[in-house]
């Protein structure tokens, strides 16, 4: 999924303000919880970017990612942080935390619905009592354009990157096939990565937590306009 693109993944997503994200995330944990949070597990953490930004304003953050080759990255930028390999569907730490994220839409790899519910629910025991369960959908599928076509260029003097992907929807997933062309001092190469995200519904994502005894609400923003599941554990 990530294995070839990992080390570039911080390249390609220069664009993202993770700063303002982290700074909006924290502003919804204060909104939904009234404190600051002692301690946060990011999960699908990917290179560990908001981790990253969270050091010095969170006191213990831990991470979960599937791919090895985004825990390597991870590993070589937050070599002090605990970060565990494994699968949002099914992982246990043996640990809780007052904040439980999921972000940049990555429970979409979740599968079906039922692999949804499962990441909710390990999610979810993962919570100390009054935390919080963030979760950034993907797009909804009535949101959804199929068949455009896509491209992202990387241009800097040692790292050119063109990333094309046309999007088309098979049944409720999103294949993503992108296609990459890149080059660094040490030569070209070009390959292609496949994605499928899930395009759940709304219902989905709010039935989801709720059957992982969370009470939820949704922030129509969010961290940059995709929108925020915010999920508390039901008393
Ligand atoms: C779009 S990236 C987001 C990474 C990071 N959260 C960010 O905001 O930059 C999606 C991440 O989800 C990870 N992922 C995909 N399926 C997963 C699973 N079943 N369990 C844990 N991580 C998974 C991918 O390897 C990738 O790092």
């Amino acid at each position: 999924m990530y294995d070839r693109s990992a080390r570039f993944y911080d390249a390609i997503y220069g664009w993202k303000d993770y700063e303002d994200e982290v700074r909006r995330l924290l502003a919804l944990i204060d909104a939904y919880r009234g404190a600051p949070p002692a301690s946060l597990l990011d999960v699908a953490c990917g290179t560990g970017k908001h981790l990253s930004l969270l050091r010095g304003r969170v006191a213990h953050l831990e991470g979960v990612e599937l791919n090895e080759s985004m825990l390597t990255v991870a590993r070589e930028h937050l070599p002090d942080l605990p970060l565990h390999q494994g699968d949002m569907t099914g992982f246990d730490l043996g640990q809780r935390f007052d904040v439980v994220t999921c972000l940049f839409s990555a429970i979409a790899y979740a599968g079906a619905v039922e692999g949804l519910r499962k990441a909710a629910r390990s999610m979810a025991r993962h919570l100390n009592p009054g935390g919080l369960l963030m979760v950034e959908p993907f797009i909804f599928p009535d949101k959804w354009n199929d068949g455009q076509l896509h491209q992202l260029v990387v241009d800097q003097p040692d790292l050119k990157i063109s990333r094309i992907n046309l999007s088309r929807r098979q049944g409720r997933v999103a294949v993503l096939d992108m296609h990459y062309l890149i080059g660094t001092p040490e030569g070209v190469e070009h390959f292609v990565e496949r994605h499928d995200l899930t395009l759940f519904t709304p219902q989905e994502y709010r039935s989801a937590l709720e059957v992982a005894n969370l009470a939820v609400a949704f922030d129509e923003y969010g961290l940059d306009g995709r929108g925020m599941f915010v999920g508390r554990p039901a008393d």
